[in-house]
């Protein structure tokens, strides 16, 4: 039996989509190449040790036995879950568990690394313990591990962090289908300010209390707009991919999850060349995303600069969950 094993997932960034996802939609995301890596080791004292430093958690540990119970601190809540499904899924044993998270970008850029370590955590612990995971399986753990943190959400992270490359995803893993893509002529735009996804999900939630048909209407329109952009992604043809991704920013402004830094850094990159933009993820902060011609993308990143915002540069294609060692 092995004692340590090093596993990494990769980041996302949704591409359309967003919110109408949570709801039975597609929406079409894509994998990062910046990865977040979970070791996992027995340790020979019965309990769960978690060093998650790039959240500031350090020697945080509590013994196996009252895994997932009590006070759970925010930093600690996605691994602990994830940790506690898949040691409930095993016949006891005496030895603890140490879990060591390292992420290659921040948690504040939106770009999933919740999910991608709960991925690699839940890897690193079933290869640890001798067993085989199906993508699908890995995906069923790590889906319930969001839903038990956080209540809601599509899996639309997770299904990335487990596949990689660029996916159709339809709410709960319905449907996850690669499409075939290498690279995409993304710029990403960073606005300085951290959203909270399950605040933004129920502040659309509210909304669609108040004009459940015009929400339901609006959802719609961005499930048909994300199967044009399929068609689109698959043949390489990026100007109507701009397109639509701008017709996805409407009803995001709809919906009322867009802001002025968003749309400042949006139109800087529309009007510096860009085929389209839009807000990626939950909205009221986080990233905008630029499709562009290669020969836009410096006056974009300038422009984009320009109206405040910071770029993260990402390449696509990345692999999804591997082994590292
Ligand atoms: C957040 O990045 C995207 C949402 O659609 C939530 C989800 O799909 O889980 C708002």
């Amino acid at each position: 039996m092995m004692n340590k094993i090093t596993v990494s997932a990769p980041g996302k960034i949704m591409l359309l989509g967003e919110h109408a996802v949570v709801y039975n939609r597609p929406c079409i995301v894509t994998a990062i190449d910046q990865r977040v890596s979970a070791t996992a080791e027995f340790i020979n004292e019965p309990v769960f040790q978690l060093e998650a430093t790039e959240v500031g958690l350090k020697n945080y540990q509590k013994p196996l036995s009252q895994i997932g119970k009590g006070e759970i601190p925010k930093e600690a809540k996605f691994a602990e879950i994830a940790v506690k499904l898949v040691l409930s899924q095993k016949p006891t044993s005496k030895k603890g568990i140490k879990i060591t998270t390292k992420s290659q970008f921040s948690s504040l850029f939106g770009f999933g690394s919740s999910s991608a370590s709960t991925v690699a955590i839940v890897s690193a612990l079933a290869n640890l313990f001798g067993k085989k995971l199906s993508q699908k399986n890995l995906f069923e753990i790590c889906y319930k591990t969001v839903l038990e943190v956080q209540g809601k959400g599509s899996g639309f992270d997770i299904a990335t962090a487990i596949y990689g490359g660029t996916t159709y995803f339809v709410t709960g893993g319905k449907t996850i289908k690669p499409l075939p893509v290498t690279s995409l002529p993304i710029v990403i735009g960073y606005t300085g300010i951290k959203a909270d996804t399950v605040t933004l999900i129920d502040q659309v939630k509210k909304l669609s209390e108040k004009y459940p048909k015009i929400v339901e209407n609006s959802y719609d329109q961005i499930a048909k707009l994300v199967d044009s952009a399929k068609i689109a992604i698959s043949k390489k043809d990026w100007q109507s991919l701009g397109k639509l991704m701008n017709i996805n920013q409407g009803y995001l402004e709809g919906l009322g999850v867009s802001s002025q830094m968003l749309s400042n850094l949006i139109y800087a990159a529309r009007d510096a060349g860009a085929y389209g933009a839009k807000l990626s993820g939950a909205g009221g902060g986080d990233c905008m995303i630029a499709i562009a011609p290669p020969s836009r993308q410096k006056a974009i990143e300038k422009a984009i600069t320009k109206a405040g915002g910071k770029i993260i540069k990402v390449e696509t294609k990345a692999e999804g969950v591997r082994i590292e060692s």
